[in-house]
């Protein structure tokens, strides 16, 4: 995701400076080059070492003892950078950001950036909500930097309260965003994701075995775009995207209620949910006893809610999917007229690295007028910011 990115690492002397050796190994991981710079305190934290190993490069403390000429590599590494991210930073380093101070190799570097930068503060919590922090919180945000609220919880000092690093996984997630275009922004982008469960007794449930990867792809990647996103999901195991709205819902039923409940409030709808199309005509009330060879059961018709949203829709963009096993082409363009959608996503769900429960999908992108985009197989990552590229084309 950070191929070919300069990254600067700025770490000043908090007890969450190990979190910054964590990140350091993520973003090393998505394939950055990281250059990290120190404060004089924060080595007193975590030496410099473990940063030069993971980092493949020289550590800045002391502009005039390291990294060679650092005096003025610090105006290179700043032209160089494609995002800075400061983790933690410290009441004095908010305060030296706000403030406009360079008295150390960091603070000095910071002054000549101008690419985005994001600052994660780090602090005991009478600290982090002293009146000076929430001043200087304010100042540097209207100066333009990018400020990554902590959590709350235990603190290392044993209180609890606001203050903590959030995990690197989040910060690397919020750096990412920064380096993302914003075209989404101010668009409300509802999605769709998951199987439906349809239960016949309270222990059992006909469903699929979609996985969500899709949905909450493309969730994800509205997101980083600057969409606001709500992600009404099926019952899953991923992680809900950073900043995303998600409702759980079970079956079709609850499904269609929570989409439709915010169908006209939306600007862009992607149903990439697994619907069932049947359920159970009656679910018993106790759990089914296998007192009988056989069960016979009768199933009755879902509402299809797609087909329902482009009956409704008024200037919303719709996208569907389409799940086949045969005829691709025929059956998605059949689904798009019917269902009065602006594309639709299809998929042959019986190959090998598409479908369901894969990292990768093979499909074909179909929009009215008879427009046909094939696309290779990838990671169903790098298909969700395609498919939103389509979708901001139109
Ligand atoms: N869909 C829906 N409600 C349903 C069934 C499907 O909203 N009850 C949506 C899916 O989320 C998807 C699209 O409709 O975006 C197509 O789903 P798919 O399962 O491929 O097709 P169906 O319309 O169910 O038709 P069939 O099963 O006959 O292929």
């Amino acid at each position: 995701m950070l191929k070919n990115k300069n990254i600067v690492l700025g770490v000043s002397g908090g007890i969450a400076a190990y979190k910054a050796v964590e990140l350091l190994r993520l973003l090393k991981k998505a394939g950055a080059a990281v250059q990290v710079i120190m404060t004089e305190n924060a080595a007193q934290f975590v030496g410099p070492m473990t940063f030069e190993a993971l980092s493949e490069k020289q550590v800045c403390v002391n502009l005039f003892k390291d990294a060679g000429d650092a005096s003025i590599s610090h105006i290179r590494w700043a032209d160089e950078a494609d995002a800075v991210v400061i983790a933690p930073a410290t009441a004095n380093f908010v305060g030296k950001l706000a403030g406009g101070i360079a008295d150390d190799a960091l603070s000095t570097f910071i002054m000549a950036v101008t690419t985005p930068v994001l600052v994660c503060p780090s602090m005991n919590s009478n600290m982090y909500l002293s009146e000076a922090v929430q001043r200087n919180l304010k100042t540097i945000e209207k100066d333009g930097f990018g400020v990554l609220s902590p959590g709350s919880g235990e603190l290392a000092c044993g209180i609890e309260g606001p203050g903590r690093l959030p995990e690197p996984v989040v910060i690397f997630d919020r750096l990412v965003k920064l380096l993302k275009t914003d075209d989404l922004e101010g668009k409300r982008v509802l999605v769709t994701a998951g199987p439906t469960r349809e239960p016949f007794d309270p222990v059992r449930f006909i469903s699929n075995p979609s996985s969500g990867r899709m949905g909450y792809a493309i969730a994800r990647a509205a997101e980083m775009r600057g969409a606001e996103v709500t992600l009404v999901s099926g019952p899953v195991e991923i992680d809900a995207p950073v900043n995303v709205e998600v409702v759980r819902t079970n079956t079709v039923d609850e499904m269609a209620e929570e989409v439709f409940a915010r169908f006209d409030n939306t600007d862009i709808v992607i149903k990439a949910a697994a619907v069932g199309d049947y359920r159970p005509a009656t679910a018993a009330e106790h759990k089914i006893k296998k007192d009988s060879e056989t069960i016979d059961f009768s199933l009755v018709k879902n509402q299809d809610i797609l087909r329902e949203l482009g009956s409704r829709k008024k200037n919303q963009v719709l996208c569907g999917f389409a799940a086949e096993t045969r005829d691709l082409q025929e059956n998605a363009q059949k689904k798009l007229k019917e269902k009065n959608l602006d594309m639709i996503v299809a998929n042959l769900v019986n190959c090998e690295g598409s479908g369901f429960r894969t990292t990768t999908n093979s499909v074909t992108l179909f929009s009215p007028g008879g427009k046909v985009e094939p696309l290779p197989n990838m990671e169903k990552t790098k298909l969700a910011d395609i498919i939103l590229d389509r979708i901001a084309g139109l």
